[in-house]
């Protein structure tokens, strides 16, 4: 038997080890387009804990969080899976972030630079790839650990893949061929389909093009079947050769003028090839062999043949020659078309579709323009920004949900780290002294609300499981006054520093609220998702970011809300220093925002935004809104930054 064999395949008694499969609940963070109706009905479903309709689903998340979390609802349920898996190396991540034009002064100063992975997409490499030394003396290599991680990936899809379901798996040839070895393993060989060859165009990719072997110019998709049924609808592309070009074609023409390409007989019977003879549809050849005819179509100066699409795709040119309103400045970007065809071939309208490395949204928008149903995840927040615009950009676009697994994969990480639900309070300690840790500041002990010190400032940690509020600000902060200068440990100076995991809406306001009353200086720090992750908090590289800071401008006539973007500042994440000295206007950090005109404390609810995209690089910065009827309405408006970092505000008004 032909095996291929990775390291870490087989447990010690000879079993093939199984991808973990722990289902956590996802969280809605926003909806989209969702109609009131709707509306009522996600608050009904928050409220009796059921799914009343359907909703396409945008999930922020690692698939390996993600797969197994949609085991529960989905085992043997999506029609079709398209992945283009990550195979290279961090740069997958990496993308052109664009500093738009300073609206106020002359000439251009939009430039894009590079904005390299995040540590946490890196850290996802360095799973991915990662060779501890230990391992390396064994002879692990990265392939090993990719072939690992694309195995488990594969056993997931295999369980969510409906009876007839088909999944393509798009590589090239840096792990094709292995890759091909674990889908006949995880699908079985007598359920391979076909292995499609992408000519993508063009004379081929890299500086090696050229130098000492055929230039590299396609790509490679393997589809694989759950069973032997499968939905296939036969592909036709039109192709229009020039009369006068025909017959080189090799299209020939019969005694009525009529055009028709030949094939051999194939697998005809006798009886066939008689009746067809009856229609017209034989040919003999000179030397009198037997051929079928297909007649063509003929339009004025052209012959036309509908030709089956077979498994050697080269009608589709790649993203780098797409038009402007389809590029979405993401590196490894595909055609839509492409998409489109794999769709449109293994599944039906109303069916359901999954790519869980969606990156810039390709396959969720050739879905929904394609009247699919879709759920498409990615680990990068970038991903996920792109392809929301992506889907905006469509016209008529359904109502769509975003979502992430939040606190429950954080809480699953404290329960795995710190220790068991029973010793809570113990856990808790641990977990406060793991971040100060991580934070560099000193940990105190008898203190309610401060935890730590650093560089005299106290340090207040937010739990997992919960955003930090402005009641935990308050109190903090009362802590503070109350013990500056008394004891040992005490602050010295009224200054503080709170990490969380997520903070409550205006928490920024409130701060200069402390600030101006208490004369406390507070500052808000983002604790990364990446200290989930060990290697990473191993490598020590973990930073705290600050929040970034948004102010809304509003201002209400009769029932006419007018609302606009007063001012807005950037955490320096990832941006290089030069590139943050360039901008001269707060603006060109917005890439997008968007408006809930009547926020109830549940989901976010989009009903309005303004975007760049690079047919369009303008931001509205103003809107207006009329409403229905007058009250008291809560307003959130949701900045997204030119790295795909969300920030939002809380607007109250009174609408007469
Ligand atoms: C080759 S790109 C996909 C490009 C996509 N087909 C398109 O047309 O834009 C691979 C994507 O996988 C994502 N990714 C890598 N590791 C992941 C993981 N563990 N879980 C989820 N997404 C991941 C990356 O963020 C990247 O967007």
């Amino acid at each position: 038997m032909v095996e291929l064999i990775w390291d870490g395949k087989y447990d010690r008694d000879g079993r093939k080890v199984a991808p973990v499969r722990v289902a956590l609940p996802f969280q809605d963070i926003e909806t989209v387009n969702e109609s009131a109706q709707q509306r009522q009905l996600t608050l009904d479903r928050l409220t009796s804990g059921r799914d009343a309709t359907w909703r396409n689903r945008l999930i922020w998340g690692d698939k390996k969080y993600v797969l197994p979390s949609l085991l529960p609802e989905f085992a043997g349920k999506v029609d079709l899976i398209y992945i283009d898996p990550p195979f290279a190396t961090s740069q997958d991540f990496s993308f052109d972030a664009m500093i738009p034009d300073d609206p106020e002064t002359e000439g251009d100063q939009s430039r894009t630079f590079p904005k390299q992975a995040s540590i946490l997409e890196r850290k996802a490499y360095r799973d991915t790839w990662g060779v501890a030394p230990d391992e390396r003396s064994r002879g692990v290599t990265e392939r090993d650990k990719y072939i690992k991680w694309f195995y488990e990936t594969a056993i997931l899809l295999r369980d969510l893949l409906s009876e007839t379901g088909v999944i393509y798996v798009h590589l090239d040839w840096h792990v094709g061929h292995y890759v091909k070895c674990v889908l006949d393993d995880v699908f079985g060989e007598e359920h391979f389909r076909n292995e499609i060859v992408w000519i993508y165009g063009g004379s081929g990719r890299g500086a090696k093009a050229i130098a000492s072997q055929f230039p590299r110019n396609h790509d490679v998709i393997f589809v694989y079947s759950k069973t032997n049924v499968v939905t296939y609808n036969t592909q036709v592309v039109e192709r229009r050769v020039r009369t006068d070009e025909a017959h080189r074609a090799g299209y020939r023409q019969d005694d009525d003028g009529r055009w028709f390409k030949t094939a051999p007989r194939g697998d005809y019977t006798d009886e066939s090839v008689k009746a067809l003879d009856a229609q017209g549809r034989i040919h003999r050849t000179r030397t009198g062999g037997i051929r079928i005819k297909y007649f063509l179509r003929s339009e004025v100066g052209f012959v036309v043949e509908d030709a089956v699409v077979g498994d050697a795709w080269t009608d589709i040119p790649d993203a780098m020659h797409l038009p402007d309103a389809e590029r979405r400045s993401y590196a490894t970007q595909k055609p839509e078309a492409l998409l489109r065809r794999v769709i449109q071939t293994s599944c039906n309208e109303g069916d359901l579709v999954l790519d869980c490395f969606v990156g810039s949204g390709t396959t969720a928008i050739a879905a929904e323009g394609l009247n699919r149903r879709w759920i498409a995840a990615d680990l990068g927040r970038f991903a996920i920004h792109t392809t929301r615009k992506g889907l905006l950009s469509l016209s008529g676009v359904r109502s769509f949900v975003v979502q992430n697994l939040g606190k429950y994969e954080r809480q699953a990480w404290q329960q795995a780290e710190f220790g068991s639900p029973e010793d809570a309070a113990e856990r808790e300690q641990r977990y406060r002294r793991f971040i100060l840790d991580l934070y560099r500041a000193t940990p105190i002990d008898g203190r309610s609300w401060l935890h730590g010190m650093k560089a005299g400032r106290m340090v207040h940690v937010g739990s997992v499981d919960a955003p930090v509020t402005q009641a935990d600000v308050r109190a903090a902060a009362a802590e503070l006054i109350r013990t500056t200068g008394t004891g040992d440990g005490a602050p010295a100076r009224a200054a503080l520093d709170i990490l969380g995991w997520e903070f409550a809406l205006e928490v920024n306001e409130l701060a200069k609220q402390v600030a101006a009353e208490a004369g406390v200086d507070v500052a808000f720090r983002y604790i990364p998702r990446e200290v989930l992750e060990k290697r990473a908090v191993e490598q020590g590289d973990i930073q705290f970011f600050e929040l970034n800071a948004l102010s809304v401008g509003h201002r209400v006539e009769g029932r006419t809300l007018k609302l606009w973007l007063r001012d807005f500042m950037m955490s320096p994440d990832g941006v290089p220093e030069d590139v943050m000295k360039g901008v001269t206007h707060w603006s060109q950090w917005v890439d997008y925002w968007a408006v809930d005109w009547d926020y109830r404390g549940d989901t976010f609810h989009n009903q309005w935004q303004s975007y760049r995209t690079k047919k369009d690089p303008k931001l509205e910065t103003e809107v207006n809104h009329t409403y229905d009827s007058g009250g008291s309405y809560r307003v959130l408006v949701k900045v997204i930054d030119i790295l795909g970092n969300d920030t939002t505000a809380v607007v109250q008004v009174e609408v007469p």
